[in-house]
C-alpha cells in the first residue's frame, strides 16, 4: 500500500503532553495514517523565538510524527493572523471578523515555505501528498518549486466561499492560484465544490473539464466528500462512557430532567449566543419547562490571542448568567455553561445521556459534534437532534429537525418540538440517520478521497485508470422546452450568474457560457442544462444524446458528462436542483 505524507496545521503526536484536540480533523487524519502508514508533518502546538531548522520526529509504529515549533511571530501572522482573522472568516461568510494585514500574508507564505524546506529531505519519492485545510494552501507549490513533482492532494475541512467573497480578501487572486496548484482538491459538499469551481473559472479564467478545472493546461480535479465518523467505535464508546462515574454523576446531578446539549470550540462560527437566546426563547414560551430541562453548553477554549474570541467568551458568559438570573430557582439552574475542554469520551456519555443534542453553527463546513451525537445514542432511546441547515452535515442529517440558526425563536420552537417528541419518531428519524452515517463513515471518506488522488496520480503519469464500479451511469434524458419558456423562467442574459429559478421548488440557477470547447459539470446533485443558443452533443457514460437551444436535458448526480461537437454559439444555461436524486 501506498505510503501517506500528511501534512496539516496541527499534529497529534501520540503519548505526547499535548492537550486533547478538538475538532475532527486530527481524528480523520489519525485513522487514515493508522491505515496506510507514513508520515504527518505540521506544527507542534508551541512556540519559540527563533526558526528551527530540524524538524523533531517520533515514530510510533508505521507512523513517523514529524513536527516543528512556530516563531512567535509566525503564530501572529501564519496563525492566528491569516488563517485565524482572515481565511477563517472569509470561508465561514462573516466578512466584517475579517482583519487584513498585509504582515499576515508575507507571514503565511513564508511559514509554508519554511514547512516545506523542513518536509523536503523527509521525502522518499513514492508517497501520496495530502495537504489538509486552509492554513496550507500554499504548501504544494512550495514544494513544486523545490522539484516536487508527484501528485498532492488537498482537503479543505472548512466551507468555500462564494466568489464574491473570495474578492474580498486581498491578495485572492494568488490564493486561488496556490491552490489551482492541487491535483485533487477535496471539499466537504457539492456546494463547496460548485464554489470552489466557479472561483477558479471567474476568477482564473480556468475552464470546466471532466472531474474538475483546467488551468493553464493543468488539470484540477475536485471532489466532494463528506468527512464521516467510526460510528460503531463511537456507539461502543459512548455505552462504555455511560457507565462512568463521571457521566453517572451528570445523570444524577440532572434528576428527572431533560438535557439539551452543545458541545464545541468556543468559535463565533458555531451560533452560540443565537443557541442561548433560542433556549431563553423555549422558556420564555413555554412555562412548563420551567424547573424540567436543563441546557448544558460545552465550549472548548480556543483560539484565545485573538480578540473576537474573548469578546464572545464575555458575551456567553453574561448571557449564561442573564438567563439563570432570569429563570432559576431554589432547585433548579436552567443553564450549565462550560468553558472547558472535556476527554472525548466523557462528551460522549454526555451526548448519550442528552435528550436533545442541540447543533445550531452560523456556518459549518461539515460538523462532525452532530454525527457524534447520533453515533452515541442509544438505539432503543435515542435523543433528538436539532441541526443547523448551514452546517455541512444537513446535507446528509435530512431527518434531524433542521433550524436556521440566525432565527432564535424558529430555533426554540424547534427545542421544543425535540422535547416532545414521541419515542417511536425519535427512533425512526436516529435510524434513518445512523443509516447514512454508517454509508458515509470515516474509512468511506478516506477510502474514497485516497482513490480519486491515486487515480490523479495515475492520470498525471499518463495512465488513466477506470477501476470497476466507477464508471458513470447512463441516464440522462432530454425533455423539450421552447425558448419562450426558457426566457420566461430564466430571466438574464447568459453570463449572470445565480438567478432564482422556479423559486417555489426551491431551486437555483447559475447562467453561463462555456469558452471552451467542452463543458464539465461534475457535480453531485441533480442538475438540468438549457439549451441557450447553438447546437451541441452531451457524451454520457458512453452514449451520446444530441441537444439543441430550448433543450431540458436532466443529469442525474454523479455521472461524468460533458458536451462535445459544439456550434461556436453554442450556450447553455446551467439549472442545479439542491436534493435532487
Ligand atoms: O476544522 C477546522 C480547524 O481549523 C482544524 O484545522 C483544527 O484542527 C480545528 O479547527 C481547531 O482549530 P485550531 O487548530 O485553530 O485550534
Amino acid at each position: 500500500m501506498t505510503r501517506l505524507v500528511v501534512i496539516s496545521n496541527r499534529v497529534t503526536v501520540p503519548r505526547s503532553r499535548q492537550k486533547p484536540q478538538a475538532g475532527g480533523l486530527a481524528v480523520a487524519i489519525s485513522g487514515a495514517l493508522a491505515e496506510y502508514g507514513g508520515i504527518w508533518f505540521g506544527w507542534d502546538g508551541k512556540t519559540c523565538h527563533r526558526p528551527p531548522t530540524t524538524v523533531h520526529t517520533v515514530e510510533n509504529g508505521n507512523i513517523v510524527y514529524a513536527t516543528t515549533p512556530l516563531t512567535q511571530a509566525e503564530h501572529g501572522q501564519y496563525y492566528a493572523g491569516f488563517s485565524n482573522e482572515v481565511l477563517w472568516p472569509v470561508c465561514h461568510f462573516m466578512l466584517g471578523s475579517m482583519d487584513f494585514w498585509p504582515e499576515y500574508r508575507a507571514g503565511y507564505e513564508a511559514t509554508n515555505e519554511r514547512f516545506a524546506d523542513l518536509l523536503l529531505p523527509l521525502l522518499q519519492g513514492d508517497e501520496l501528498i495530502w495537504v489538509h485545510d486552509y492554513h496550507l494552501v500554499p504548501m504544494a507549490r512550495a514544494l513544486r518549486e523545490r522539484g516536487v513533482q508527484r501528485p498532492i492532494g488537498f482537503f479543505l475541512h472548512i466551507p468555500f466561499p462564494s466568489f464574491g467573497l473570495v474578492r474580498a480578501m486581498p491578495g485572492w487572486r494568488s490564493w486561488l492560484r496556490a491552490l489551482a496548484e492541487y491535483d485533487l482538491i477535496g471539499l466537504q459538499t457539492p456546494e463547496d465544490r460548485r464554489a470552489l469551481e466557479t472561483s477558479l473559472v471567474h476568477g482564473l479564467g480556468a475552464r470546466f473539464v471532466e472531474g474538475g478545472v483546467e488551468l493553464e493546461g493543468h488539470h484540477v480535479r475536485t471532489t466532494a466528500q463528506p468527512v464521516g465518523v467510526e460510528v460503531d467505535e463511537l456507539a461502543g464508546a459512548a455505552a462504555r462512557s455511560s457507565g462512568t462515574r463521571r457521566v453517572q454523576r451528570l445523570v444524577q446531578s440532572l434528576g428527572p430532567r431533560d438535557l439539551i446539549i452543545g458541545a464545541e470550540r468556543l468559535d463565533y462560527s458555531k451560533g452560540l449566543p443565537q443557541r442561548f437566546d433560542a433556549y431563553e426563547s423555549l422558556l420564555a414560551h413555554h412555562r412548563e419547562r420551567h424547573g424540567k430541562t436543563v441546557f448544558m453548553q460545552i465550549a472548548s477554549p480556543s483560539r484565545e490571542n485573538i480578540q473576537e474570541y474573548e469578546t464572545l467568551r464575555e458575551l456567553l458568559e453574561s448571557k449564561a448568567g442573564h438567563i439563570n438570573g432570569v429563570y432559576a430557582d431554589f432547585d433548579w439552574v436552567p443553564t450549565r455553561y462550560m468553558n472547558k475542554t472535556f476527554a472525548r469520551e466523557s462528551l460522549l456519555g454526555f451526548f448519550r445521556t442528552a435528550r436533545v443534542g442541540f447543533v445550531t453553527p452560523l456556518r459549518d463546513g461539515m460538523n462532525l459534534v452532530a454525527k457524534e451525537f447520533v453515533a452515541a445514542q442509544a438505539p432503543d432511546d435515542p435523543g433528538a437532534l436539532v441541526l443547523s441547515e448551514l452546517a455541512g452535515a444537513a446535507a446528509e442529517l435530512e431527518s434531524a429537525i433542521l433550524v436556521n440558526p440566525f432565527d432564535t425563536d424558529g430555533m426554540g420552537a424547534a427545542l421544543e418540538q425535540a422535547l416532545s417528541m414521541p419515542q417511536e419518531e425519535r427512533r425512526e428519524r436516529w435510524q434513518h440517520m445512523i443509516e447514512v452515517l454508517r454509508d458515509n463513515d470515516l474509512s468511506a471518506w478516506r477510502h474514497r478521497y485516497l482513490h480519486d488522488l491515486e487515480q490523479a496520480a495515475a492520470d498525471r503519469r499518463g495512465h488513466p485508470r477506470h477501476p470497476e464500479g466507477r464508471e458513470p451511469r447512463d441516464s440522462s434524458a432530454t425533455f423539450h422546452l421552447t425558448p419562450e419558456d426558457a426566457s420566461r423562467r430564466l430571466p438574464g442574459p447568459a453570463g449572470e450568474r445565480f438567478v432564482e429559478l422556479w423559486q417555489d421548488a426551491g431551486a437555483s440557477v447559475e447562467l453561463y457560457a462555456p469558452r471552451g470547447r467542452d463543458l464539465q459539470t461534475p457535480h453531485a446533485r441533480g442538475e438540468f442544462y438549457v439549451g441557450a443558443r447553438g447546437s451541441a452533443t452531451l457524451r454520457c457514460a458512453g452514449s451520446e444524446l444530441p441537444c439543441e437551444a430550448g433543450d431540458l436535458i436532466f443529469v442525474p448526480a454523479g455521472t461524468a458528462h460533458h458536451f462535445v461537437d459544439h456550434t461556436d454559439d453554442f450556450a447553455v444555461w446551467v439549472v442545479f436542483v439542491p436534493g435532487a436524486n
